[in-house]
């Protein structure tokens, strides 16, 4: 790259001086520019430090939203790699300052030689297949939908986007202790492939630990490809021979062809009353958007206030957990990729809602028998993954963006040479209908292995209209299927009962999927800003409600925006941006 611009703005003069980003009183530096929660005109919310900068150092160079969440995403996946990458997808949501709105879907498709029964062997769904190695991978969609976005609505050039994630890389980043824990989670798998190894663990064969100081040139050379030859070098180009070469050779059907004839898509943003709010969400391939929805239209039909004056209370959690029950049943049976299957409009229209509504007994759990006889699995609380970031300039741009390689490393595979890992994306079809994915969750035939089609995604980047038309909330969450069930809290606390978003995301959470049939409840995280645990008692509520509860650790990670109002700010509003106290993240601003 010919120009080389400093990122990170506070940081630029020990930059300079040849300091690089790793070393610990610059990791000082760095938790002292962002914070769990901030306040600015210009603002983002992710799960890592550097991230945050990366952005707010976009908007120091004047560039809007819609750049900054491209270089957060960017960054995130070098230094939050287990999350997401350009090796794996995303889902954008964008809320124009002229009022249009796009959802652009970066989903992973399924190679063209990919098929129904490509992870049976004997007649039984082997999820080991669809999870780990050659077979597990789709076509990344990130990068092409960051290209998407940026074409039509950033405003810097492309290869600025790219700077602070190549110098995470090149330079190296002390490991954050959540990159560090999920490699010794995975670290069996890792270990077995010679290119993952090589970016993993230390001459010594222990793998990187918290602290350490991690460099990744092989992925500062690939972003600097894309960044100065284009997209093309990654789909047209060098890395899609590259990583047919790899994944053939053990045994995989992943193509150049398939990177060829990859496109982001463009959706039709959903869009649902709530409480005189408009909520903007994500269509399928996400169910995210359409469950958020239904569950909304639902509640709608409650007094929120008048079954719980605090939203703490167990009669609070058993509406949300009947409601969560009755869209997951849903979602089991009807959903899948819309280019493939056609997804019921009924789904969506208050009368069907209303009717699920009816359902709802708020002196008892109901049985909700759902459409398919299969059960589902528990949840594994260890397993952490995906993304959610959300930015808002001063313009009056929103993005809310969830990017993932699926389960922690997605496929474990590190295309040599590239420091790209591959996503494990295909294990969110139905492997096999009726086995249980990595989520627990079972799906039907609507969102089986088809080449081209895009499996099904609970990812729920989320945008909050007021009555006039102006955003007043972006959020949304990592967590498999809790994304969703995360999203409507946060939704709810701020709406419902009024909460700032911090507030809002740091309150307990519970999560109810259909199958298993079971209440998980968030016990006591403890945390920065966590007001309240399901204690003892409101767990012996939901018990006699009927429910059948286990107390979990904690249910997704979430990051949002929300305007506020302010009395310094002349227009009567500023923007809160919140990390959730449970990831740890950062969240930073653009000074005025
Ligand atoms: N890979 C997780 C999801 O998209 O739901």
């Amino acid at each position: 790259m010919a120009k080389r611009r400093l990122f990170l703005g506070g940081l630029a003069a020990a930059a300079a001086c040849g300091t690089s980003l790793w070393n610990r009183s610059h990791a000082q530096d760095i938790n002292s520019m962002t914070k769990p929660i901030v306040r600015g005109r210009s603002v983002a919310a992710t799960v890592h430090p550097l991230a945050s900068l990366a952005a707010v150092s976009m908007f120091r160079q004047g560039g809007n939203a819609i750049d900054a969440a491209v270089a957060a995403s960017l960054c995130l996946g070098v230094v939050d790699g287990h999350n997401s990458g350009i090796g794996g997808g995303c889902l954008i949501l964008i809320r124009l300052a002229d009022g249009s709105s796009y959802a652009i879907d970066g989903r992973e498709t399924a190679p063209r030689l990919a098929h129904k029964n490509m992870y049976l062997r004997n007649g039984v769904g082997d999820v080991k297949l669809s999870q780990d190695g050659p077979l597990a991978c789709g076509v990344p969609g990130q990068i092409a939908a960051l290209k998407s976005a940026h074409s039509r609505f950033g405003k810097l050039p492309w290869q600025d986007l790219f700077e602070p994630a190549i110098r995470a890389a090149q330079d190296g980043v002390a490991m954050s202790s959540a990159v560090a824990a999920s490699i010794k989670n995975e670290e069996q798998v890792l270990r077995g492939f010679p290119s993952s190894y090589a970016v993993l663990f230390k001459d010594s064969g222990d793998p990187y630990a918290a602290g350490d100081h991690w460099v990744q040139r092989d992925l500062a050379g690939t972003l600097e490809n894309i960044a100065t030859k284009g997209e093309g070098w990654f789909y047209e180009g060098e890395f899609a021979d590259r990583c047919e070469e790899f994944i053939k050779e053990r045994g995989g059907v992943l193509s150049a062809v398939d990177f060829r004839s990859y496109r982001a898509k463009d959706r039709p943003v959903l869009k649902s009353a709530y409480r005189g709010h408009q909520v903007l969400g994500f269509p399928t391939p996400s169910s995210g958007g359409l469950h958020i929805l239904q569950m909304l239209q639902m509640l709608g039909r409650f007094e929120m206030k008048q079954v719980s004056e605090s939203g703490r209370t167990a009669g609070f959690y058993h509406l949300l957990a009947e409601a969560m029950k009755l869209a997951f049943a849903d979602r089991a049976f009807y959903l899948g990729d819309s280019d493939f299957v056609d997804v019921p409009s009924f789904l969506s229209s208050p009368e069907y809602t209303n009717e699920l509504a009816s359902k709802i007994d708020l002196s008892r759990s109901t049985r909700v028998p759902g459409h398919l006889s299969s059960q589902g699995k528990s949840l594994d609380d260890e397993k952490k993954h995906t993304t959610h970031l959300s930015t808002a300039d001063d313009q009056g741009n929103w993005v809310a963006l969830t990017a993932t390689v699926n389960t922690s490393w997605g496929n474990k595979m590190v295309v040599p040479g590239t420091g790209v890992m591959l996503n494990n994306e295909m294990d969110d079809f139905s492997v096999s209908p009726g086995v249980p994915n990595a989520f627990g969750l079972i799906g039907s035939e609507a969102n089986s292995v088809e080449p081209g089609k895009r499996p099904l995604s609970s990812m729920s980047p989320s945008i909050v209209l007021d009555s006039g038309g102006k955003p007043i909330l972006a959020c949304g969450a990592a967590g498999g299927p809790r994304i969703i069930n995360a999203t409507l809290q946060t939704i709810v606390r701020c709406i419902d009962y009024g909460m700032n978003i911090g507030d809002a995301i740091g309150e307990s959470r519970i999560h109810h999927q259909w199958q298993p049939d079971t209440l998980f409840c968030e016990g006591s995280l403890g945390g920065p800003y966590q007001t309240q645990a399901i204690n003892d008692d409101l767990i012996s509520g939901l018990k006699s409600l009927g429910h059948n509860v286990k107390v979990s650790g904690p249910l997704a990670v979430a990051q949002g925006i929300q305007r506020v109002k302010d009395a310094k700010a002349d227009d009567g509003g500023t923007l809160e941006a919140a990390c959730d106290p449970r990831a740890g993240g950062r969240a930073a601003m653009l000074e005025n």
